[in-house]
């Protein structure tokens, strides 16, 4: 048996998912519900000071579609929660009384006032929460009132409300960030220098999900008009992935624990954040589009796939790929692979010829004896896989590595051993190229 259990900045649950903040997590029925599918926490939907926010009365969500129609991308125009702070502490309070065993972590927005901050944080902690989460990521309505992004996109700010929260609580701080900015660092390291006990990561995207070319209006659409909203789900995950594995490489930030959040919808997703340094991962649009429910697969994916890896427990593999995480520089130029098609899979289709011949390096070829047949010219072949990603059929096109003898391409010797851009006799710069 696996354990499962998980602690980030000191807060415990019986598993590393979580809700992030959002309608999943509004309410004491939403957080009920929850709990007993099997969520190992969750991040309340963020609280600001009364008077509550007021939200549209219309649609607030818009979709990207694959084309089987399973939801790729969300988008979403809602605010921050639109209830009287004391109605949320009062079922805060009782939730965390009946599970005492979940994580409960508020999530807060307030503006830069200390008295605020002071006061709110007490009621918090007097719930009972295990901790806070600052919403520094919020990209729009909350923004244009100077919160939300608007602050997470400027590190001094960022130090400072950090601080701040910190001063007005004993409670461990999240901070989650933005990735409405082109660099992440600057503003974990400005949550890191502000006394944070984490990060967490992403938020959402600025996007503006579609026009109706019909209203010629942006959706959702409000009385005609529409206004940009946070975009996440399962698009957003490899820009999550990518900040929230800068911030485990980075050797000003290593170590500062990360809560991970971006299109998590299986183990599988969560087992990627994690071995990128994530102490946990949090999920809204997936329990938004399939329920509550999915927690159960994921829980028993996880411990099914760390069972057959022999992981004991999440730190066993937290952090294990960032190692292999580097900058282009240090990439092996000795590594020369060959594109192979499976012909016992292969339907035929043409896609690989398409692509390669069009838009990569004509190395396909189409027929055989006049036969409609596709073969790899490895004389012709750079190795770059486009074939692969368009092949229809899972495992009919691999990639496999050359060992030794001569790369037919270019008819030079496979060299055995590491050779990257820092040696190579094209770089001017070769011998004067760092790294941490
Ligand atoms: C409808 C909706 C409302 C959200 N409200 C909040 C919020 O109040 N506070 C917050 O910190 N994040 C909020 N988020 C952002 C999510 O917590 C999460 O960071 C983001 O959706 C990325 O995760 P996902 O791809 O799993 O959805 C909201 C997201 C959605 C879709
Ligand atoms: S790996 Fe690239 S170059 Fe080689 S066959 Fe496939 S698409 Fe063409
Ligand atoms: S894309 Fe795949 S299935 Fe289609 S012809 Fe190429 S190898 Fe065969």
């Amino acid at each position: 048996m696996v354990d499962l259990t998980c602690s980030i900045a000191g807060i415990r649950s019986p598993n590393p998912f979580w809700l992030a903040s959002a309608p999943p997590t509004d309410k004491e029925y939403n957080v009920v519900r929850a709990f007993k599918a099997g969520w190992g926490g969750v991040v309340w939907k963020t609280l600001g000071d009364d008077p509550p926010i007021v939200n549209v009365n219309g649609p607030r969500y818009g979709a990207w579609w694959s084309g089987d129609r399973r939801v790729m991308g969300f988008n979403n125009i809602e605010l921050i929660s639109d209830r009287a702070f004391d109605t949320n502490i009062e079922e805060i309070a009782r939730v965390k009384a009946d599970w005492p065993d979940r994580a409960i972590v508020v999530s807060v927005m307030f503006p830069l006032d200390e008295q605020v901050w002071r006061k709110r944080l007490a009621q918090i902690e007097a719930t009972g929460a295990d901790g806070i989460e600052i919403n520094l990521g919020c990209p729009h309505g909350m923004s244009e009132r100077g919160m939300g992004s608007a602050m997470g996109q400027q590190p001094d700010l960022i130090e400072k409300v950090t601080r701040m929260a910190k001063a007005a609580t004993k409670l461990p701080v999240i901070v989650k960030l933005t990735p409405n900015v082109t660099n992440i660092l600057p503003a974990a390291l400005a949550a890191k220098r502000g006394g944070a006990d984490a990060v967490s990561l992403i938020n959402t995207i600025n996007s503006i999900m579609s026009v109706n070319l019909d209203a010629m209006a942006p959706e959702p659409t409000i009385d005609g008009k529409g206004s940009h909203g946070g975009y996440c789900g399962e698009a957003v995950r490899p820009i999550a992935l990518h900040m929230v594995g800068e911030i485990g490489r980075f050797a000003d930030t290593r170590g500062l624990p990360v809560s991970a959040i971006g299109g998590i919808t299986r183990w599988r997703d969560a087992a990627e954040f994690m071995a990128l340094g994530a102490q946990n991962v949090q999920v809204c649009t997936a329990a938004m589009v399939y329920g509550f429910k999915i927690v159960e697969d994921m829980i028993e994916g996880l411990a099914q796939w760390m069972e057959s890896k022999g992981y004991a427990r999440l730190d066993d593999f937290v952090g294990r790929a960032l190692p292999k995480l580097v900058d282009w520089k240090f990439l092996n130029l000795n590594y020369v692979t060959k594109a192979h098609i499976d012909q016992d899979l292969c339907i035929k289709c043409g896609r690989c010829y398409i692509a390669c011949e069009d838009t990569s390096h004509q190395a396909i070829t189409a027929s055989k004896n006049g036969d409609r047949h596709f073969e790899v010219q490895d004389d012709e072949c750079v190795g770059c896989n486009l074939c692969v990603e368009v092949c229809p059929i899972e495992n009919c096109l691999t990639m496999a590595p050359m060992q030794g003898g001569n790369d037919p391409r270019t008819g030079r010797a496979i060299e055995q051993g590491h050779a990257d851009w820092t040696t190579h006799p094209n770089n001017v710069m070769a011998g004067a190229t760092t790294c941490d």
